[in-house]
């Protein structure tokens, strides 16, 4: 089935890849109110499409996400507290509710700029990959605003202590090299090898058991927040909980094939499925 047509996203895909591209390349993809509201449909949409493993959030045009759209989303939203509430529940639903726990493994690729409310989506996301010549910026500090929405919970929660200060309160701009060493993203390539480098490691993900993944990458981050006696219970229950639900897991097949077949080896990468 084709996909829908948005006015503010383009779906693109690539085999079981599937690009969510922010598209008002005009306004750097500053986030209207009916960017996001296109955002939750489209992060729904592909959360049950089963044609797709593997998700990637881009931009279309010369910046990732110039942050929430000043005009659009505050001064104009902001005139009307219905519109207001509507802009801000949903920018809160796609960039952190469905980004965060999202079922399918998530890539952003990041490239040109990332401003402001962009690190709530760029933290959500499972991994990033940046150009090296990005221009990231925690820029609210110039506008007279705070990191509001949780942008600073997501700057405490993904960077060292010093450097969330640090950036946010001076709002200095870094580039993608910059964003892995504060722990922001993965990699840093070359803005050419951008999207090449994000179809190497979204395949790398594909070919992985898929509800294994995602158990684990929830897991991952959910543990964080507990003690470690909360932690050893959850991840029991949690693995008990994958094995019922996957019946390839729950029939040990990997266990089978090193022990018995002596047809694989974990340590070195998934079996053939
Ligand atoms: N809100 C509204 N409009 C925006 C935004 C934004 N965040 N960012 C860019 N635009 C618009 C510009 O107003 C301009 O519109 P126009 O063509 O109608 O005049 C268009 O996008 C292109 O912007 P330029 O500034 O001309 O593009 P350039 O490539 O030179 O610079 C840059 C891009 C660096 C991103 C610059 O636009 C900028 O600094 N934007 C603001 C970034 C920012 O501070 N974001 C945080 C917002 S606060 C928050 O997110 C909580």
């Amino acid at each position: 089935m084709a996909d829908k047509k948005y006015e503010n996203v383009e779906i693109q895909r690539d085999g079981n890849i599937t690009f969510i591209m922010l598209n008002r390349p005009d306004k750097r993809n500053a986030m209207s109110p009916g960017l996001h509201a296109d955002m939750v449909d489209a992060l729904e949409t592909i959360s049950v499409d089963p044609e797709t493993r593997v998700v990637v959030i881009g931009g279309n045009g010369p910046a990732w996400c110039a942050g929430q759209d000043l005009k659009l989303y505050f001064r104009e939203a902001g005139k009307d507290p219905i519109k207001r509430r509507k802009a801000n529940a949903d920018s809160h639903r796609w960039r952190w509710e469905l980004l965060s726990r999202y079922p399918k493994p998530t890539i952003a690729m990041v490239h040109g700029f990332a401003f402001g409310g962009a690190f709530t989506q760029l933290c959500a996301c499972d991994f990033a990959i940046v150009a090296e010549d990005a221009t990231l910026g925690l820029s609210e500090v110039n506008w007279g605003i705070i990191p509001g929405g949780i942008v600073s919970w997501n700057l405490s929660d993904m960077m060292l202590p010093r450097h969330a200060v640090y950036y946010a309160a001076t709002g200095e701009p870094f580039d993608g090299k910059r964003a892995v060493e504060l722990g922001l993203a993965n990699f840093a390539v070359p803005a050419a090898e951008l999207r090449a480098k994000t179809l190497e490691l979204a395949s790398k993900l594909s070919k992985l058991n898929p509800n294994v993944l995602r158990y684990t990458k929830e897991a991952v981050r959910v543990v964080r927040k507990m003690t470690p006696e909360d932690a050893r219970d959850y991840l029991a229950v949690k693995q008990d909980s994958l094995m019922r639900l996957d019946k390839e897991i729950g029939d040990r097949v990997g266990m089978t094939e090193f022990l018995d077949k002596k047809s694989y080896r974990p340590g070195l990468g998934p079996y053939k499925r």
